[in-house]
């Protein structure tokens, strides 16, 4: 039959596969709680201006509050034939109380109330996954207060670089989430005005109060363009940027403990808890949860790409195509969220294999540049000069298949005569580290100042 909301001119209802196209509420029935939290408090607003009387108010607030109920109990019936949350609920209302909730659609359109509901569900969102943010920051900085001083290899290009210390490592993912977490808040802050009142996309005649409903939703304050307003998607594009850099730091992160729980680098063992088996080798402890964290990042980074795609050809103001934004952003929230939980499993409960990590981060000459520096300091030598003696150094101790500080005094002196026993000092690697106090630096006393950094910006 034709439809209820909209009939009056339409002699015909939809054909079966237009109704399967243009229906949302198989995916925007999830903005169910901000279409209902929206729509009492636009009619409280409506109320207040003298809009609607406080007998309609009452029958209005309290039909919502019922359908609330009854969609949070599971009875709610929703039907494709009403398109969307909005319809859904509004046709349910009049069931319950009558034309009375035909009052309701006063001084709005579903141009706004739709951006509406998206933007407090993305809000919603934002706080959410920084507070998941913050759970794995201070899992980090758990690990890296009892490993500040584990001596790992640092890597460039893969190859072993100089050796730093594990808890310098988690520190640094400590900062990158940091960032994660501050451009969620950066975000937030922006998306935080009420698109509510915009209407269709004019505005509209009726007094109503913008400020109110701001105040009531919680937003700092109204969208100042009703055009700009029912057209703009930036908040669902911001926050999947956010959510894609984020999780491009989780997928490296995966990466990396994909290649440290190789029986190869054997630097980390993941619990049983995040780990797999295979059905045909029995001695593999695989690591799926990384890998599927490192996997996951593409469905986001496809969400973002996704939805710039349908909004770059839009002509102001509110296009159907507007619909598609909810699914990559419903998808992408959920992905991030499950990705940072893993991870925060699998960093949480790890075993730090120190003895590998040692013995990897005194290999591939990791002191060399140690050497080349205590040249420069002891018997100043430009660096350059102290590179390529440095460098001759390595040569030879790869010739006898030994470390650099394995080279006799004498085989040092051949190369350079300025050579004393003091440069053994600086070729260990607990040395190395220990010397690396620039600020930012992986020596073990700035790692732990860092924590304590950290702590107190965390609170
Ligand atoms: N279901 C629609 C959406 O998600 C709601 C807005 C519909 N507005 C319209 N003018 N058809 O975008």
């Amino acid at each position: 039959g034709e439809n209820k909301m909209w009939g009056g001119r339409f002699s015909a209802g939809p054909d079966a596969i237009m109704e399967e196209i243009n229906a949302s509420i198989g995916f925007d029935r999830k903005l169910y709680a901000q279409d209902i939290a929206g729509s009492r408090a636009h009619a409280a607003m409506l109320h207040k201006q003298g809009i609607l009387s406080a007998d309609d108010h009452v029958a209005i607030d309290q039909g919502l509050v019922t359908i609330l109920g009854e969609i949070e109990a599971d009875t709610f019936v929703f039907s494709r034939a009403l398109e969307d949350i909005h319809m859904n609920i509004e046709s349910r209302l009049r069931e319950l109380i009558g034309p009375a909730a035909g009052r309701l659609h006063t001084a709005r359109s579903r141009n706004d109330q739709v951006a509406l509901d998206f933007r407090l569900w993305v809000r919603d969102q934002c706080d959410a996954i920084a507070a998941q943010i913050e759970t794995l920051i201070k899992t980090f900085l758990t690990r890296a207060e009892e490993h500040a001083d584990t001596v790992m290899p640092g890597f460039t290009h893969l190859q072993t670089a100089q050796p730093v210390t594990f808890g310098h490592h988690c520190l640094a993912y400590v900062e990158m989430l940091a960032r994660d977490h501050s451009r969620l808040k950066d975000a937030r802050e922006r998306m935080n005005e009420n698109p509510l009142g915009a209407a269709a996309l004019a505005g509209t005649g009726f007094d109503i109060d913008r400020h109110a409903t701001s105040t009531a939703l919680g937003f700092r304050e109204p969208t100042r363009n009703s055009l700009d307003t029912v057209a703009d998607r930036d908040f669902a594009l911001e926050f999947l940027a956010c959510a894609s850099i984020c999780a491009t730091h989780l997928s490296r992160l995966a990466e990396e403990i994909v290649i440290w729980s190789t029986p190869q680098f054997n630097f980390v063992r993941l619990s049983d808890k995040f780990s797999t088996g295979s059905s045909i080798m029995p001695q593999k402890k695989n690591p799926d949860a990384a890998e599927l964290v490192r996997a996951k990042v593409a469905r986001i980074n496809g969400s973002l790409v996704s939805l710039l795609t349908v909004m770059k050809g839009l002509p102001l103001t509110y296009s159907k195509d507007m619909q598609e934004d909810k699914e990559v952003v419903f998808d992408a929230a959920e992905t991030l969220e499950l990705a940072l939980a893993a991870m925060n499993g699998m960093i949480a409960d790890m075993t730090i294999n120190k003895d590998a990590m040692r013995a990897a981060a005194g290999s591939g000459f990791s002191t060399a540049t140690d050497l080349a520096d205590w040249l420069v300091r002891e018997a100043g030598m430009p660096f350059r000069d102290a590179h390529h003696i440095t460098g001759s150094a390595v040569a030879m101790a790869e010739k006898q298949g030994c470390d650099l500080a394995e080279l006799s005094l004498e085989d040092m002196q051949s190369i350079d005569a300025a050579i004393t026993n003091d440069v053994f000092n600086v070729l260990t690697v607990d040395a190395s580290v220990a010397s690396r106090t620039s600020f930012g630096g992986t020596a073990p006393e700035n790692v732990r100042k860092q924590i304590v950094y950290w702590k107190e910006r965390l609170g």
